[in-house]
Parts: C-alpha cells; structure tokens; sequence
C-alpha cells in the first residue's frame, strides 16, 4: 500500500506508522537550565548523532517551542544521557508537562550529576551522557515555505561520560549498558544481540 502523511486512511491505520517504520530512534535525555536557573529535563527520540569527532554534533527536534528549546537557546548547553531498560519508567515520567519551574528529575525520583564542561546535570545512574554547547536553533518549514512549530537543535558535543560499567575490552557496550530506543506506537528495543560486519578495504 501508499499513504500519503497528511490523509491516511485512518481505518486501515489508526495510530501513524511513520515513528515506527523510521525506528528503532535512539533517545536523547536532554536536560537544560534557564537563564533564571530552573533545570529541565526531557526525552527526545528526533535525536541522533550528525557528525563524529573531532566535531561531533548532535540534533534533537521539538515539536512545538517546549522548555528543552528555550532553555538551551536561554542558556547555550545542554546534556544528552542515554536511558537504559532500567530507567525506562523514569524516562517516561519525565515527558510529564510540567509547570516551567518544576524539576522532572524530582518528579521522576531522579537525582542529578554533575558535568565537567557544561553547567546543565546529567541524569545519575545512566550509561553514558553527552555534554553540548548550542550551534543553532532552526524553525522549520513545510514545503510551501510556512512554518510548522518545529524546532531543530543543533549541538556540539565538547565532553562524553562513559559509565565503566559499559566499557567491554575498551568499547562502549550497549548489550551491557542496555540502552533502549524508541520504535513508535508506544513500544521501546533493548539490544541484546549484535553482529558485526567489516567494511570493503578503504571503505
Ligand atoms: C520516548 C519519548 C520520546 C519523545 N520524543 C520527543 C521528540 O523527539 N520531540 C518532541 O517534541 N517531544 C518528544 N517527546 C515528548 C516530550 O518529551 C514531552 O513533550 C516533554 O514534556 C517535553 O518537555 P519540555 O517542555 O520540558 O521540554 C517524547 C516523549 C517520549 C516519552
């Protein structure tokens, strides 16, 4: 079959596939301070890494100008941990709407770390974290040129915590530190199994 995004035939699929079928999406934690100093953390699964080092970015996308957007474009840091299958419940608490002000870590029972180069936190406990300093924020179009409340993060990663938990014969390991991903609908993946192909030579 063909759909078209903006006129599914809503019997044939009631809930829209598109999250699932561009799935499993990694999910960014991302936590911000306002310029007033409240601490706002979020997950994002329009999340991914753009670039590798020595100038890695990452992007996120908020749909609407949520707090995550205006406290990163307030203050010009965030932080990105990565959740794992144990903190699932808690990831998913903090997408609470909270009142601005309000912490989702206390909300979600989580506790802060701090970083080394950025003033936002980390989550505590979780396997690995990003630490950005903002390039940009965009507000994207639709093809015709309007606007639709959509907000493109971009930022460059200046520090990586890695929990040694999760490092395996120096690699970080993610069957180890069981990071989950987001696959549409209202389903998570966990990866438990790997496979490794080597690239053709100078490839
Ligand atoms: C797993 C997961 C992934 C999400 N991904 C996004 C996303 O990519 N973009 C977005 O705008 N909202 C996303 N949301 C919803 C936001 O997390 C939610 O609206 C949150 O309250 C935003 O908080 P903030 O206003 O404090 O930034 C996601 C929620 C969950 C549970």
């Amino acid at each position: 079959m063909h759909y078209r995004p903006d006129a599914r035939d809503k019997d044939l699929l009631p809930h829209d596939p598109l999250k699932a079928i561009v799935a499993p999406r990694p999910i960014g934690w991302i936590s911000a301070l306002s310029a007033a100093g409240d601490l706002n953390l979020s997950p994002y699964s329009f999340f991914n890494l753009l670039s590798s080092p020595p100038t890695p970015i990452v992007v996120f996308s908020s749909e609407g100008r949520k707090d995550a957007v205006s406290f990163v474009e307030e203050t010009g840091e965030f932080t990105c941990s990565l959740t794992s299958y144990d903190m699932a419940q808690q990831m998913s608490l903090t997408s609470a709407p909270l009142p601005r002000g309000q912490s989702e870590y206390a909300f979600a029972g989580l506790e802060t770390a701090p970083s080394e180069m950025v003033r936002p936190p980390r989550v505590k406990g979780a396997p690995a974290a990003l630490e950005c300093k903002l390039l940009s924020v965009t507000a994207l179009h639709d093809l015709t040129g309007k606007p639709i409340d959509r907000y493109m993060v971009l930022g460059q990663v200046v520090s990586v915590f890695i929990d040694e938990r999760c490092l395996v014969d120096g690699r970080f390991d993610m069957t180890a530190a069981r990071t989950i991903a987001r696959c549409g609908y209202s389903d998570y993946a966990v990866v438990d199994t790997l496979f490794s192909i080597q690239r053709p030579p100078g490839g």
